[in-house]
């Protein structure tokens, strides 16, 4: 369970939520089945991910061990010397003499007297996660300095110092050389550290250290965790942002997101650090072991969308640093490298092989093109200063590519005067981007209050991207939010036709290293969660149709506050040929009602019926209690062409209703 701030300012929240008293008249849901609207975007909704809270380092990224290169600001952050009663030595660190050039930072270990073994041992991100029985490839460079060859041994050993596994390592070369070998524990264990031991003096240094599972993601040898991608796999999300968030603006220029520096071998990925880092130390969530090694860099986000069947929709920075920290800017004359990695971006995902970045994607092993078509320009940038720069991007990149659809920032907040400057600039513009990205952090309240958003849109204006929301309270992720959210849903699928792109963020949270919540699953070095928030995400991604239709509720359909009953929207699936009702429940009663489909033949048919409820708006899940909400199906026979069905208190509901086109 994630820790929970402030109970009260929880129950404070609560009280606004739309409650009914009166036991409730019965309402009628009409789906005019013969009406079909809008289509709804494959990308509706898709996924954002950003590294914050130990996502990619420490998360989604396999490796275990914390600063195997050695390159964080403290070079020894992570590791810690072996003395056994009797050993003497030390461990320096040198850049000279470097095994690699953009990671030069690397250890000696100065042995004079052995003892029982001296040595290193790594801490990992909050600990090691390793489990019993699976294979685990460790595997580091090497050169010996002085003495003889010599054996290492590499070990796991669990919290009170027993070993898990030990394999061993036969160090003779005085030039760098890759070493590596299997370690399979004994025992699983979440909070394991690695040892490094020698038995002999002399001395040796070791760089790039890294111990992976060998069951990562799809196998692969610089692989992803498994489980976290299977769940992002589940929600089938229509795309994947990434990398993020705020951190493709860094908060100064130099620590922007380059996504140059996350390809080709991993070794040469300069590390830098990761702006969570320090961003929220004022409030106790800094993080002093945050840094980004890019082992998950473009390459992988480009591979892993094209695994889980996502469009890829890449950000990139606009030549701006975050406007909550340094808020530098490139002058507009010096903007052509930025804009140049843009372009250099295009041919990397989508270029042949013949030219420079087609070439580069081949040499990691992948000649087809990935098949970018949208790319975001700045994340949440706004002002005059940022438009100056999305306008310059956009002629470079219309003129070069324009077949790649641009997505614009309406800034940080969903309402504000930054909103409204930057949509009324879009709207004003001569070559306006196709889809503008909006982004929403609000109490439970908002979303409720805001399902008819969209209702009145300018229809003529880009397309909208909800890029990131979730509803806040203090204590994250519980039903009250994601239920909240859903009523949001509605909302936007109801207006399919202006909002083409949705997703919630943050994705991803290591229960022992966030800095930001809520967050849509939570996971730590062996376990995962997904969240009533998850839960929504997945059922509107699963339950998507094809095209809109037109649903009316009548009768009694405000709660006492003046709050909707219901919320509803309903669409058509070609391919399983089902009307798909999805209907909230937001208020304390639950609600009889009639479903009436005009038109619909009287065959008897059988309609699935998905329920997402709780009584208590607290509720969560956890680690512990991962189904305190999970949805449950049921299946009802259907004869007539209405028929009538109770939607629970506080609930998601949706219907699948066979029927012919
Ligand atoms: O999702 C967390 C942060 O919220 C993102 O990095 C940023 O874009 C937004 O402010």
């Amino acid at each position: 369970m994630i820790p929970s701030l402030s109970r009260a300012a929880f129950f404070a929240c609560l009280a606004l939520a739309p409650l009914a008293s009166a036991a409730p008249q019965p309402l009628t849901i009409e789906i005019q089945a013969d009406r079909p609207g809008a289509a709804i975007a494959p990308t509706l909704y898709g996924a954002f991910f950003e590294d914050i809270n130990f996502g990619a380092d420490g998360g989604l990224s396999a490796e275990l061990v914390k600063n195997g290169s050695f390159e964080f600001t403290d070079p020894i952050m992570g590791w810690g010397k072996i003395e056994s009663a009797g050993a003497v030595g030390g461990i320096s660190i040198r850049t000279n003499e470097p095994r690699y050039r953009n990671n030069p930072t690397h250890a000696r270990i100065i042995v004079r007297q052995t003892g029982e073994g001296f040595g290193l041992r790594n801490e990992g991100y909050r600990g090691i996660g390793v489990k019993q029985g699976e294979r685990h490839r460790f595997s580091a460079d090497f050169r010996l300095v002085d003495g003889p060859p010599r054996t290492l041994r590499i070990e796991l050993v669990d919290p009170k110092n027993q070993v898990l596994a030990t394999a061993k390592i036969d160090l003779t070369s005085k030039t760098w050389t890759r070493l590596e070998t299997e370690l399979i524990p004994t025992a699983t264990e979440p909070k394991a550290q690695l040892r490094i031991l020698t038995d002999q003096p002399g001395a040796f240094d070791i760089e790039a250290v890294s111990l992976m599972p060998v069951s990562t993601w799809k196998i692969r040898r610089n692989g992803l965790r498994a489980d976290l991608v299977q769940l992002l796999a589940d929600l089938k999300p229509g795309f994947l942002r990434f990398p993020g968030g705020c951190i493709v603006e860094g908060r100064t220029l130099p620590s922007r997101y380059q996504w140059k520096n996350t390809i080709g071998p991993v070794e040469e990925r300069k590390l830098t650090i990761n702006r969570w880092n320090v961003e929220f130390a004022n409030r106790g969530r800094g993080a002093a072991d945050y840094f980004q090694s890019f082992r998950l860099g473009f390459f992988e986000y480009f591979e892993l969308c094209e695994d889980i069947g996502a469009e890829p929709l890449p950000i990139i920075n606009c030549g701006m640093a975050c406007q909550y920290n340094s808020g530098e800017c490139v002058p507009l004359d010096e903007l052509a490298p930025y804009i140049q990695d843009a372009l250099d971006l295009i041919e990397f995902a989508n270029g042949p092989v013949t030219s420079e970045w087609g070439r580069r994607r081949a040499e990691m092993g992948h000649a087809a093109p990935f098949g970018l078509k949208t790319l975001g320009i700045g994340n949440e940038q706004w002002g005059p200063l940022y438009f100056e720069r999305y306008e310059k991007f956009s002629a470079a990149l219309r003129a070069r590519h324009p077949e790649i659809r641009l997505v614009a920032s309406a800034g940080p907040g969903a309402e504000n005067e930054h909103f409204k400057f930057a949509w009324e600039k879009i709207r004003a513009m001569r070559d306006r981007p196709e889809i503008v990205d909006e982004h929403c952090y609000a109490k439970p309240e908002w979303f409720l209050n805001n399902t008819r958003r969209y209702d009145d849109y300018d229809r003529t204006s880009p397309k909208v991207f909800m890029g990131e929301y979730a509803a806040r309270t203090d204590t994250p992720n519980t039903w009250e939010t994601a239920l909240a959210e859903a009523a949001f849903m509605i909302g936007m699928e109801r207006n399919a036709d202006i909002v083409t792109m949705t997703a919630y963020a943050p994705l991803f949270a290591h229960a022992d290293a966030w800095q930001w919540t809520p967050n849509l699953i939570w996971f730590d070095n062996l376990r995962v969660y997904r969240t009533p928030n998850y839960h929504v995400q997945q059922l509107f991604s699963l339950n998507r149709g094809d095209n809109l239709l037109p649903v009316k509720i009548t009768s009694a359909s405000l709660a006492e506050n003046g709050q909707p009953r219901l919320y509803a929207t309903a669409s058509y699936a070609q391919q399983s040929g089902e009307i798909i009702l999805k209907i909230v429940n937001a208020t304390n009663l639950a609600t009889p009602a009639t479903i009436s489909i005009p038109g619909r033949s009287t065959t008897p048919i059988e309609a699935r019926i998905i329920t997402l409820s709780s009584a208590d708006l607290s509720a969560q899940n956890s680690f512990e209690a991962p189904n305190t909400l999970s949805p449950h199906e049921q299946r009802v026979p259907l004869t007539s062409p209405s028929f009538s069905h109770t939607i629970p208190a506080f609930s998601f509901v949706i219907l699948r209703i066979p029927a012919a086109p």
